[in-house]
């Protein structure tokens, strides 16, 4: 099946009370690990590009050109949507030209009209090349790219305003963080999420920083309105804690070990488990 954009999937999970998991991509091996579990699973899947791993990968035709591949080759028959992370407006332009079915344009970092000036100009032209649209406000903490944020809460009202642009999705900070939360964390801010919620109606809710928050809170925010779930950090550490593991077992050094088809091959698998587990705990098995 061809990319589709992530309304479907999303207008049907926030109405089926699961959320569909975004997990960002990095090279060829995390790519096809995330398409063959999506569709071992038959669940629905958004595959998330950041402008830092569109550079990595060569550009984002490149990226459009392998998993158009990736679809054909592998026969995906699921509902995949391929979407930017975190864009800036000229990145999301950028996706947009080269093919991506969905782009998230980050304006949390300005002003509020300035973030409705251009999310609203974003939303036009997505919605003529029918296309989707993640809108944020209230900047989600920690690292990602090089971007530092500082773990907001968003204020309702703000979020009001950008839902009535005619946005797909809206990430909203309820003081979540990208990577590992630190111990002293204060955990998901339900009453800011249900504020949210109560303000944005049928709006899919996004929760970014998707890494390690407990699954009692995961569940919760999906009751109170979150459909959409990203994921990155926990399959770089699944993926470097299974490589780490083969090399230091020495396997590396025996026979052909050291061939990339096979040095690689544990730590697909490792993110292939991690997007089960995730899957499984988001509620989108089946639901393709
Ligand atoms: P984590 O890296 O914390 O899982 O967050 C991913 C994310 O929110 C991508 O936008």
């Amino acid at each position: 099946m061809p990319l589709v954009n992530a309304k479907e999937m999303l207008t049907k999970a926030k109405a089926g009370h699961y959320a569909v998991g975004q997990f960002n991509i990095n090279n060829l091996e995390w790519t096809k690990a995330i398409l063959l579990t999506a569709q071992e699973l038959n669940s629905p899947v958004i595959l998330g590009v950041s402008e830092g791993a569109g550079k990595y990968m060569c550009g984002y035709t490149t990226i459009v050109g392998m998993v158009n591949g990736m679809l054909n080759e592998l026969n995906i028959t699921v509902p995949v949507a391929l979407h930017l992370d975190h864009g800036s407006y000229d990145g999301a332009k950028a996706c947009i030209a080269a093919g991506f079915s969905s782009v998230m344009f980050d304006g949390s970092h300005y002003a509020i009209e300035e973030n409705i000036a251009k999310t609203k100009e974003l939303v036009a032209t997505c919605e003529e090349l029918g296309l989707s649209i993640e809108a944020e406000v209230g900047s989600i903490g920690g690292e990602e790219d090089g971007v530092v944020g500082a773990g907001e809460c968003a204020d309702p009202d703000e979020c009001k305003m950008i839902a009535d642009l005619g946005v797909t999705m809206l990430a909203a900070g309820i003081g979540n963080i990208h990577g590992k939360y630190p111990e002293n964390w204060a955990g998901l801010s339900f009453d800011t999420l249900e504020a949210i919620s109560a303000k944005t109606g049928d709006m899919p809710l996004v929760l970014h920083g998707g890494t390690g928050i407990p699954e009692d809170m995961i569940k919760k925010a999906i009751d109170l309105g979150v459909s959409k779930i990203n994921v990155n950090t926990e399959c770089q550490l699944a993926f470097a804690a299974a490589t780490r593991e083969y090399v230091e077992a020495g396997k590396d050094l025996q026979g052909k070990g050291f061939d990339p088809r096979k040095l690689l091959a544990p730590g697909f698998e490792a993110i292939k488990a991690t997007v089960k587990e995730k899957m499984e705990l988001f509620g989108s098995v089946g639901k393709a």
